[in-house]
């Protein structure tokens, strides 16, 4: 936070000036002989646009050259994008992988031809190769989920201090977790499932489908459409005998957004006034706090993603300088082969009422674009 660059990704939306001087490292003339490949994995999130380009913009500004690519979600598309940057012999890559497993052919390469791999918000496993992590405090995230649901039902206080005059219950409730190749995806089940365990135990949340196995309720690729129709099936499995929905986890507010029509159309809501589920998220997409700001998404998880890319460029200017980057978690992140330096950073909850301060007031968004949901 209190790198200059910090002050130069605006909104995730692209601010770089290919024409400026590189800031940061002193107009090293090296830098402008670096390029770094950026694979990130799929343009149909916004999360990932905002992230590509502001890791674009920060490097530019540094004064390396960028070979920005997204892969649509599809494997083998971001294999042969990293196998073309290796044989390109880029200086460095920074990947955010669809599958964190799949990758190991091309980390191998990259370690041969002694390029250093940094893991951009998802850890890519089984591999000696990388060298850096940049990410959030994942099971934080998680633990922020629940929190947010546990408010939204009123068991918690909105700071998350013990309610004394919280309802009884029970609650009944669904839960949702991300995609299973995706590290990250366990680490915001585990700490969103144990913030739940104690209101579980003592029966004031009851999960009526009986479907709290990670392996059960994870959603391939993080995707919308399976999600709703998983909420469809719910529905019309398990909530049949007049039984009500109180709220759902959710772990990503693509998804969130697939519940949310799903409820809507079994006749939930419109509105949490109304009447539907009280439902959590995660990246304060722009679609999604618009309607957090409109009362029908509950909450979501704010990770600055202008944050992100700065720890990643502050990590890359690192190792191309031939030293090592700070890290602030050696223990946490194992990828099977060894456990990968970390740098985490914080995450913050949004409500309807912390919108301008979390997101307006930091320049993440206008308030226009949380009117009008793009
Ligand atoms: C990221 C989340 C995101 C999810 C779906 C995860 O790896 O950490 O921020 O919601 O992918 O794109």
């Amino acid at each position: 936070m209190t790198f200059a660059l910090a002050a130069c990704g605006g909104g995730g939306a692209g601010s770089g000036d290919e024409a400026s001087e590189p800031a940061g490292n002193g107009g090293d003339s090296a830098a402008g002989d670096q390029t770094i490949g950026v694979a990130m994995p799929t343009q149909t999130s916004e999360r990932w646009i905002a992230d590509g380009q502001a890791v674009e913009s920060q490097l530019e500004e540094a004064g390396y050259t960028v070979d920005l690519q997204f892969a649509n979600d599809d494997i083998p598309t971001q294999t042969q994008q990293i196998d073309q940057m290796i044989l390109q012999e880029v200086d460095l890559l920074i990947i955010a992988s669809i599958d964190g497993t799949a990758l190991t052919s091309q980390l191998d390469a990259a370690g041969a031809a002694g390029i250093p791999v940094i893991a951009y918000d998802r850890l890519i496993n089984g591999s000696e190769n990388v060298d850096f992590y940049v990410t959030f405090d994942n099971y934080n995230v998680g633990v922020q989920q629940a929190t947010s649901l546990l408010v939204g039902l009123g068991l918690l206080n909105a700071d998350g201090s013990e309610n004394p005059d919280a309802p009884e219950g029970p609650f009944n409730i669904e839960v949702f977790a991300g995609s299973p190749d995706d590290n990250n995806a366990g680490f915001f089940f585990n700490g969103a499932m144990d913030t739940l365990k104690p209101f579980l135990d003592d029966g004031t949340l009851v999960v009526p489908s009986g479907q709290t196995e990670f392996d059960t309720v994870a959603t391939l690729r993080w995707s919308q459409e399976a999600a709703q129709r998983r909420m469809e099936d719910l529905l019309t499995s398990t909530y049949t005998g007049g039984e009500e929905l109180h709220g759902v986890l959710s772990p990503f507010d693509g998804i969130s957004r697939g519940i949310i029509t799903a409820l809507q159309g079994a006749g939930y809501g419109p509105t949490l006034e109304e009447g539907l589920p009280v439902v959590s998220g995660q990246d304060a997409e722009i679609a999604s706090v618009t309607l957090i700001d409109q009362g029908v998404q509950f909450s979501t998880i704010f990770k600055d993603t202008r944050k992100l890319a700065t720890e990643s460029v502050r990590a890359a200017q690192a190792f191309l300088e031939g030293s090592e980057p700070e890290a602030n978690d050696t223990e946490t992140y194992d990828n099977g082969v060894k456990v990968v330096p970390s740098y985490l950073l914080e995450s913050d909850i949004v409500y309807a009422d912390n919108i301008t301060e979390l997101l307006v007031d930091s320049g993440y968004y206008t308030a226009e674009q949380v009117e009008q949901g793009s």
